[in-house]
């Protein structure tokens, strides 16, 4: 039988439908090319904003659909609406043949048996305390990989839906991160970014560390900056990457091991959300804006050639025009890189939809959202335009999606380079590149040499 997944939403989301095409593979089933040639499709949902949700609904109602012509077909659902929606999916989608909650996708290849032996609108969901199956299977495809650190999120910021999707937090043993990093590197995964919601607080709920057996030096003693220094020891990863960061994890000693551990890669995902002290307190962010800059300031000054994006909300319950004003100081002060700007969206059980009006109208949500791209535009290229003629290390991608003919990668501070290639060239490899132009986010240049090749 032939598969296909869809994937919505984040690089968890990813993550998983990786492991779980890795593990379908493994069961017997054939990835298919495309839609048409597949003979179950699998639905990975996601429900940060209403418009996710209504993407995926909308999919499944069309795939459903497909099934008068292909009565045979199959369609699943797994992820974070899966997980949300329970039993009811069966109420919007009647057709569905499994749902999948985000802790049981190990249960996957299990459940596309079942459908495939006549079964349908069958649901797994664990409840969000439950242990959850670890992502640890892979495609090993390309040289970048994503790895699950830590499951779930114990902030309850007022207008997520994350903690009820994705459950409470569970850090994985580095013992186990770091076999299955070691496993990618040798099969040419060259950089690894390290996920979790809240990722510096890996360790912090649960035990990783085998005292008896520590995989690192010990010159770190906080559990995430000891996982960057062992996960920077392995042979052949060449880059370390993590998201996401919340300024509460901005310590000392992060800091240190971001600065003098070669391999972690000089970038940041630090999501600021607003600007305003009144909206991050209604948000239950846990900091003020004076605290989200000093950790923007402690990082630059430690590194220099840091780059930091963010994530912003516009419309948060409340939010006047000065509140407002306020996210786009603050982004003039940060200097951001990248930030990706949503519009407010109540969600169903979070405290900021059970307790505050959604009172700012779609109208002002769209047009303070196209002012701080506008202002983002501005900052990126005026951030870019200091890397004119300077040298960076690129880690090659491959061919340009634009243009095939010439090729692109990423810094790393997580900007797009693009180049012309060179004979030999291979994804995976570094070159260096010396910045001739530049746009808000994207930078082009030559090759001037190569530092590794893959
Ligand atoms: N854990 C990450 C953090 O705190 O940085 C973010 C995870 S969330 C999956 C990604 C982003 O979606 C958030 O940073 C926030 O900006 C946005 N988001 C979450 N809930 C939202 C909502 N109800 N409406 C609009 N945007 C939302
Ligand atoms: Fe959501 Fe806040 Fe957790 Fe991020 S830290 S996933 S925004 S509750
Ligand atoms: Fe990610 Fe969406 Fe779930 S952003 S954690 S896939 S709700």
């Amino acid at each position: 039988m032939k598969f296909i997944l869809h994937t919505y939403g984040c690089q968890m989301n990813v993550r998983d439908s990786d492991a779980v095409a890795a593990m379908m593979t493994a069961a017997g089933y054939q990835q298919a090319v495309d839609e048409d040639d597949a003979e179950m499709i699998i639905v990975n949902s996601c429900s940060v904003r209403a418009k996710a949700e209504d993407k995926a609904i909308g999919k499944l109602g069309l795939l459903c659909a497909t099934k008068r012509d292909r009565p045979e077909r199959k369609v699943g659902l797994m992820g974070c609406m899966a997980q949300r929606l329970g039993e009811d999916i069966f109420k919007k989608i009647p057709l569905l043949d499994f749902s999948v909650g985000t802790r049981r996708c190990n249960a996957i290849p299990h459940l596309a048996r079942r459908v495939a032996n006549g079964e349908t609108n069958i649901c797994e969901i664990s409840p969000a305390e439950a242990t959850p199956d670890v992502p640890d299977s892979h495609n090993e495809s390309g040289h970048a990989a994503f790895v699950t650190i830590l499951l779930g999120c114990n902030r309850r910021c007022a207008y997520c839906i994350v903690p009820d999707v994705r459950g409470t937090e569970f850090s994985r043993p580095a013992r186990e991160i770091i076999a299955e990093i070691t496993a990618l590197a040798r099969h040419g995964i060259r950089e690894v970014t390290l996920l979790g919601q809240s990722v510096m607080n890996y360790g912090k709920m649960n035990s990783v560390w085998d005292e008896s057996d520590p995989p690192s030096s010990a010159d770190f003693t906080e559990p995430f900056p000891r996982l960057l220094e062992a996960v920077g020891n392995i042979p052949d990863i060449r880059r370390v990457r993590f998201t996401s960061s919340h300024p509460s994890g901005c310590t000392d000693e992060l800091v240190r091991a971001m600065s003098t551990l070669p391999k972690i890669c000089h970038h940041l995902h630090l999501a600021a959300q607003s600007g305003s002290d009144r909206i991050l307190k209604l948000m239950r962010r846990g900091y003020t804006r004076a605290e989200y800059l000093d950790a923007v300031n402690r990082l630059r000054s430690a590194m220099p050639d840091l780059s930091i994006t963010t994530d912003l909300i516009v419309g948060f319950p409340g939010e006047t025009e000065e509140d407002f004003e306020e996210t786009r100081s603050l982004m003039k002060l940060a200097r951001f890189d990248n930030a990706f700007i949503f519009k407010y969206s109540p969600r169903p059980g979070t405290p900021a939809a059970d307790t505050m009006v959604d009172d700012v109208s779609m109208d002002d949500k769209k047009r303070r959202n196209q002012v701080l791209l506008a202002d983002q535009d501005e900052c990126g290229q005026r951030n870019n335009e200091a890397l004119v003629n300077t040298l960076v290390n690129v880690l090659v991608d491959g061919p340009s999606l634009r243009n095939p003919k010439r090729w692109a990668g990423r810094t790393p501070g997580n900007k797009i380079a693009v180049f012309t290639p060179i004979d030999g060239l291979e994804p995976g490899a570094i070159v260096k590149v010396r910045i001739t132009k530049v746009a808000p986010q994207t930078l082009y240049g030559k090759i001037v040499s190569v530092v590794a090749a893959l």
